[in-house]
């Protein structure tokens, strides 16, 4: 037998156990886009952070599956403190998260004090704890102007997100030195090459991605808004210059249009797959479910003071929908 027809028989017969396992156990599995295809194809959710964080703050399940990195597994838990919330890998962090420490981010608040803090939901559960209100991509700039023009803002801790905003707003935030290890990666030379041989692909461009190449883009946004994007327009063709596990879903819900994955700097490395997000496998899963193990735990007094916020994002959310 083949390596690979091995491997499929291992990864249907996983699938099979983990879907009988989240019956038995009552469990629900949320998946971000940047997960492994054949994850995204077992979660009874998919979504970005901001679709992750609205459903998990809804759900009716005693056990939550978190299949994404730590913060999101935080998030779920700061929302459903009642819930079981295991992640596949405990160790699957984030590079922008790790940018930004709590005790680093407490002195910059300390320093200005007359200024609303508005931090990125890639932050650690201790860092929302000093925040008033979080964002995700997917509703940041609309957010930000909720607030009057002359709003004194700290807002972090990626700086391309933030630069975004400051751009697109006319407000001038201060902002945290921070970013996302996948998303700087890409080379702006190598997506102006690529887009001469395809000359009538769209460039997507997720905004944590560096200035120049959102000034390429034909459209900024989070994932779940590119996604949205590739299917309203008429291109058949579009260079995706985010986390490569978009292309799944691209791929599944666009069937008749191209996605061309845009290219990095450093041709041998994988770059535009997270290594964290990819730490997650269909055998960490279902060993998650078997053993109900590793369990998200956050601090009471922390996910208390972190609650606030994200409750805030998602009730601006609401409003702003409307
Ligand atoms: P969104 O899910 O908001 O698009 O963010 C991307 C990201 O980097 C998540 O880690
Ligand atoms: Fe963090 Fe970047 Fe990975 Fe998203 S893609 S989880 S921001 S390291």
């Amino acid at each position: 037998m083949n390596v690979d027809k091995a491997t499929t028989i291992s990864n249907d017969n996983l699938a099979k156990e983990i879907l009988r396992l989240k019956k038995e156990k009552g469990a629900v599995i949320m998946a971000h886009y940047y997960q492994r295809g054949e994850i995204q194809d077992l979660a009874d959710y998919i979504g970005d952070s901001l679709a992750l964080a609205q459903i998990a703050s809804k759900i009716d399940a005693p056990i939550i599956v978190l299949c994404g990195v730590h913060f999101m597994g935080e998030t779920a838990k700061i929302l459903c403190p009642d819930k079981k919330v295991l992640v596949p890998d405990m160790s699957a962090g984030c590079s922008l998260a790790d940018s930004c420490p709590a005790s680093e981010f407490e002195k910059f608040v300390k320093a200005h004090p007359d200024h609303t803090v508005i931090s990125y939901v890639n932050t650690s559960a201790a860092v929302k704890a000093l925040t008033d209100v979080v964002v995700t991509s997917g509703n940041a700039k609309e957010i930000v102007e909720s607030f009057p023009a002359d709003e004194k803002i700290i807002f972090g801790p990626d700086r391309n997100l933030g630069n975004y905003i400051n751009s697109a707003t006319g407000r001038s935030m201060l902002l945290w030195d921070g970013a996302c290890h996948v998303h700087e990666q890409f080379s702006l030379e190598k997506i102006i090459e690529l887009k001469k041989q395809h000359s009538k692909a769209l460039l997507l461009v997720h905004p944590e991605c560096k200035k120049p190449l959102q000034l390429l883009a034909d459209k900024v946004g989070s994932t779940a808004v590119l996604l949205k994007y590739a299917g309203e327009v008429d291109a058949k063709e579009f260079i995706v210059a985010t986390e490569s596990g978009i292309l799944h879903e691209m791929r599944k819900k666009y069937p008749d249009k191209t996605f061309i994955p845009a290219p990095v700097e450093d041709a041998e490395c994988a770059c535009n797959d997270c290594s964290y997000m990819k730490l997650n496998t269909l055998k960490k899963l279902y060993d998650c479910l078997l053993n109900e193990s590793p369990e998200i735990v956050v601090d009471a007094d922390i996910s208390e003071r972190a609650r606030k916020p994200i409750l805030k994002m998602l009730e601006l959310s609401e409003k702003i929908k409307k």
